[in-house]
């Protein structure tokens, strides 16, 4: 069977920088709290008006300018998101008519911060079983229209910033180079532990003026129990991964972590005996942009040159649902 590889990779992040500082002057927070617990300076957030497909379309244009290629050679669009323009339709739809692509199909995944991880697996199936040929897979966020910009929600707030990755996913002429496998878990027992409950479909109407005024609109997180989990779920399913491959911690050249928290990172390196500097982390300047951050990571290593063709990787992502996936790649 045919191997999938990744063919081209592309980001976008607004121009609009949040500092720990900007956000003080809302609610009641600092910067040293913020950077002790999570490692986040800054973050971008997108100025009113701009949709994720927007962030989204940047990031692909990018993606196909890396691979060389024009919009009119992607053949599917997988959308991963949880910040979507509307309830529905799926992003993917308003991507694919910004992009002039009318008539490919195109689906959303609401996999949270493990979303784009979930799409590539998807990317990876079409491929190797022939169905496509130039899958733009993206991970893209608007946050900062959903945040609580006050005491109550400054746990959250101080987390999350915008900003779009993209990649095309297509056969690889080399078996050996590619997508070597992805192993996807979910736990929804975990469910409420970090949610966004405003489209609760069982209330009719589904939203009353209540929902405002309880503040159901803002993101919920119970932060020391996705904390405790991510650090033994993200050891855990690189470990599969590792396995899975006959492959030693020792051979992978670079791990590119969902950048949720530079602590819970740090934790799961020295969980695995990884040097922390094999851990790639950008959290610094972007917060947690969620679906984006794994492909907004590997753009920029690989503007950074410090991936080479036949270099093994590992992508590992945890997230709301609870999610939590790896994947496995060489280069
Ligand atoms: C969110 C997180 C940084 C909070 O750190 P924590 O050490 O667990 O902090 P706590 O929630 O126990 O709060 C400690 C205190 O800081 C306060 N606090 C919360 N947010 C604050 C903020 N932004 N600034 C200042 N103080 C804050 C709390 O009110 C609490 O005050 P109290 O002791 O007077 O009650 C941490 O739990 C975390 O990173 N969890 C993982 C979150 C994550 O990664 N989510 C995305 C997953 S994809």
């Amino acid at each position: 069977m045919t191997r999938a590889r990744i063919l081209g990779v592309g980001r976008y992040l607004p121009e609009r920088r949040v500092t720990n500082f900007d956000l003080g002057k809302m609610f009641e927070t600092s910067d040293e709290w913020i950077q002790q617990r999570t490692g986040i300076v800054e973050r971008r957030f997108a100025e009113e008006g701009v949709y994720c497909s927007d962030l989204a379309l940047e990031a692909s244009r990018d993606a196909l300018k890396n691979a060389g290629m024009k919009a009119e050679d992607v053949d599917f669009i997988i959308f991963a998101t949880l910040s979507p323009d509307h309830h529905f339709p799926g992003s993917g739809c308003y991507l694919q008519a910004k992009m002039g692509l009318s008539g490919i199909g195109c689906m959303d995944i609401r996999n949270q911060c493990t979303g784009f991880l979930y799409g590539l697996a998807v990317a990876d199936s079409f491929v190797r079983l022939g169905m496509y040929k130039r899958i733009l897979v993206i991970g893209a966020e608007v946050h900062s229209s959903a945040l609580n910009f006050t005491n109550e929600g400054r746990d959250v707030a101080v987390l999350f910033g915008d900003g779009a990755g993209a990649v095309i996913v297509g056969p690889s002429e080399d078996p050996s180079r590619g997508i070597l496998s992805t192993h996807l878990h979910a736990d929804g027992r975990y469910a409420d532990i970090l949610r966004l409950e405003i489209w609760d479909i069982s209330k009719k109407p589904y939203i009353t003026p209540e929902t405002l005024e309880q503040g159901r609109i803002w993101p919920k997180m119970q932060g020391k129990e996705v904390f405790k989990m991510a650090v033994t779920k993200i050891p855990e399913v690189i470990e599969e991964a590792l396995q899975a491959n006959n492959l030693g911690i020792e051979d992978i050249d670079l791990f590119l972590p969902h950048q949720a928290n530079l602590r819970i990172n740090q934790f799961a390196a020295a969980r695995l005996g990884v040097p922390e500097e094999k851990f790639y982390s950008n959290i610094q300047r972007y917060g947690n942009t969620t679906a984006g951050s794994i492909p907004i990571a590997l753009s920029e290593v690989l503007e950074q040159g410090a991936l080479r063709e036949g270099n093994l990787i590992i992508m590992v992502a945890f997230g709301s649902g609870f999610t939590w996936a790896a994947s496995v790649i060489r280069w």
